[in-house]
């Protein structure tokens, strides 16, 4: 055992990152007198929802009649039906509350000429469940709508006397004999020291692991900390097959331009100047779904078409739209072209690509945000004591794909419903259980395994190789054969860990040990999604399989479940597929979101 002394804190309840998610749940948990620490790696204002750019969804009808049953619709056809159906209505239903919340909060939103929240399209975004025109949907705040939630919530949070640790590195959770989890163990980089914080509830907000790939919009700091975990701690990840590319990150640099950019009207052409989009969805063109165009865009490129004088990209045209449009609604992506790919889009098409952004796969919870570990006889059992919600969580909104802005409605809506649950479920007043200090011990021995590793691979070379083999073999398309030798090439990747060399071995701001902690985090995540890439025989959302073309509801309409330690074992688990509500009870009638085929 490795004797390091640490700090104890007991709160009520701690949630482990400070994103949209993390500071809603935050909010939620404070506002109702729960005791609350936030514990997070970063400065709150510069968690990666800072960098959400387009908006965020719900069905206010600012800009024309929209209903939440057509959200509900779209986020379903979205997820290419395997959404969990309750989980949707949820999110559909609640998400006009949501942002209006927001608001009230103090939220800086784009305005239309009579004071009302501005809204724009999105792609999959309609009206009359698909048989209508887009809907503006999307409430903004000009293109960084990310960054103004971001800012409003961690000022609420402070007023309402919530608790920040900040750079503070969750290490592990700990668990209790019986499955309990009990808190976290966190490492402070700025003086070194450890902390234990107990808590009657740990939510888990860490975002995503989009830097699994090597071309990614996600920040430098989307390591999937909070799957590292779960996973260390004996509980599957769901879904892990499904990552969204978002078709329009700027070629070379991987920096995204919003969907908002396509919703104010700008339009992809190909080499020949082809409005290509007009070929493969007629209706919705450009706006059709991310998953749809990223497919398109690299078609086009396969197929001889691309832009540039090695035809590997695609052009985006915005500088026919009229000049207020770059000052009032593009203004961040404005200076994002011109820093980053050297364009003038007032004047120029900037040159993108399909880029990782999204994980739609992660930590299974209910639509309350409760982590769920499926049994054969309950496959909706739940992990006590623990929740996961925002990127992190897989509650499951998204399915097989995501909409565009419907991330950061996810993120409040469920950082929210998780507040909620907690008020419902915890009694301050008990006493608080003594931590497992055999799982103290666990996670105290492995931090001090890895600040001492000596072995041949250094951590950057290592990270530097999943990334190459996520990004060639579990790629925008997918055969048996790259899925095949992906599955082989990762397996060997993570095995490298067991020999990485980490340099610096002492306590205070140790980056070369923080980069090695959160590569132990990114490897199960990262082997989880090609072993359950590898496994699922279909086509569906973001998993398009060249050798399973079609999606085969019969077989394959069930959630992956993924447990990672060693190697990978798979299960399955069934989708919900009841909305909340009966149609009689003001609910959508099961008929409309009933499976067919996915056009656009
Ligand atoms: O394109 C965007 O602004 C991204 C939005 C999203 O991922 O929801």
């Amino acid at each position: 055992m490795t004797a390091y002394p640490y700090q104890t804190h007991d709160y009520d309840v701690v949630v482990v990152g400070a994103g949209g998610a993390g500071l809603r749940a935050t909010l939620g948990m404070a506002e109702q007198g729960l005791r609350t620490a936030c514990v997070t790696k970063v400065f709150p204002t510069r968690s990666h929802t800072v960098a959400a750019q387009g908006g965020i969804a719900a069905s206010l009808g600012n800009m024309g009649p929209d209903h939440w049953q057509w959200h509900m619709y779209d986020t379903v056809k979205g997820s290419d039906w395997l959404g969990d159906v309750d989980a949707m209505e949820y999110l559909a239903r609640e998400a006009p509350k949501a942002v209006y919340e927001l608001e009230h909060y103090g939220v800086p939103f784009s305005r239309t000429e009579d004071g009302r929240i501005y809204q724009r399209p999105f792609g999959g975004h309609t009206t009359e469940f698909g048989e209508g025109k887009a809907v503006q949907r999307t409430c903004a705040a000009a293109d960084r709508t990310g960054h103004a939630i971001l800012h409003t919530l961690y000022g609420q949070s402070l007023k309402q006397k919530a608790k920040f640790f900040v750079e503070y590195f969750a290490i592990d959770l700990i668990m209790s004999e019986d499955g309990v989890c009990q808190g976290v163990l966190a490492w402070r980089l700025e003086d070194g020291t450890l902390h234990l914080f107990n808590a009657r509830m740990t939510v888990l907000a860490t975002g995503g692991y989009g830097r699994a790939y090597f071309s990614a919009t996600s920040a430098h700091t989307c390591t999937g900390d909070g799957g590292g975990m779960v996973a260390r701690a004996g509980l599957p990840l769901q879904d892990m097959e499904f990552v969204q590319f978002h078709p329009t990150g700027i070629f070379g640099a991987g920096v995204l331009i919003t969907e908002g950019a396509r919703g104010e009207g700008g339009y992809l052409t190909n080499a020949n100047g082809e409005r290509f989009m007009e070929r493969y969805a007629p209706t919705y063109k450009d706006l059709a779904s991310r998953d749809v165009v990223s497919r398109c865009m690299t078609l086009e490129i396969r197929e001889g078409r691309g832009v540039g004088p090695n035809g590997d990209h695609i052009h985006l045209h915005l500088n026919h739209l009229p000049p207020e449009v770059f000052v009032e609604k593009l203004p961040g992506i404005t200076e994002s072209a011109r820093i980053f790919a050297g364009v003038d889009a007032r004047k120029d098409p900037i040159p993108v690509l399909p880029t990782v952004h999204y994980n739609m796969g992660g930590i299974p919870t209910n639509y309350w945000g409760e982590v769920l570990n499926p049994t054969a006889d309950n496959p909706d059992a739940i992990a006590p004591g623990l929740m996961a919600v925002g990127e992190a969580g897989c509650a499951s909104v998204h399915g097989a794909n995501r909409l565009g802005s419907n991330s950061l409605i996810d993120l409040v809506v469920f950082g929210r419903a998780a507040a909620i649950r907690a008020g419902e479920i915890l009694d301050p007043t008990e006493a608080m259980a003594a931590p497992n200090q055999a799982s103290v011990d666990k996670a105290l021995d492995r931090f001090d395994g890895l600040r001492h590793a000596r072995g041949g691979v250094p951590t950057a070379e290592l990270r530097l190789e999943m990334q190459k083999t996520m990004q060639e073999d579990a790629a925008v398309f997918r055969t048996e054969e790259t899925l095949a030798q992906g599955v082989r090439r990762m397996t060997d990747v993570a095995a490298k860990l067991d020999d990485v060399k980490v340099t610096d071995r002492s306590m205070i701001w140790n980056s070369d040990l923080m980069e090695t902690l959160e590569l132990t985090n990114l490897m199960p995540n990262a082997l989880a999604t090609i072993v359950s890439a590898a496994a699922r025989k279909e086509s569906r959302g973001a998993h398009a399989h060249e050798d399973y073309p079609d999606r085969d509801d019969a077989n394959w309409r069930v959630h992956t479940l993924a447990w990672v330690n060693g190697g990978v074992s798979l299960g399955y688990r069934p989708v919900h597929t009841n909305p909340m509500l009966g149609h009689n009870a003001g609910g959508i009638d099961p008929a409309r979101i009933a499976p067919k085929a996915r056009v656009y």
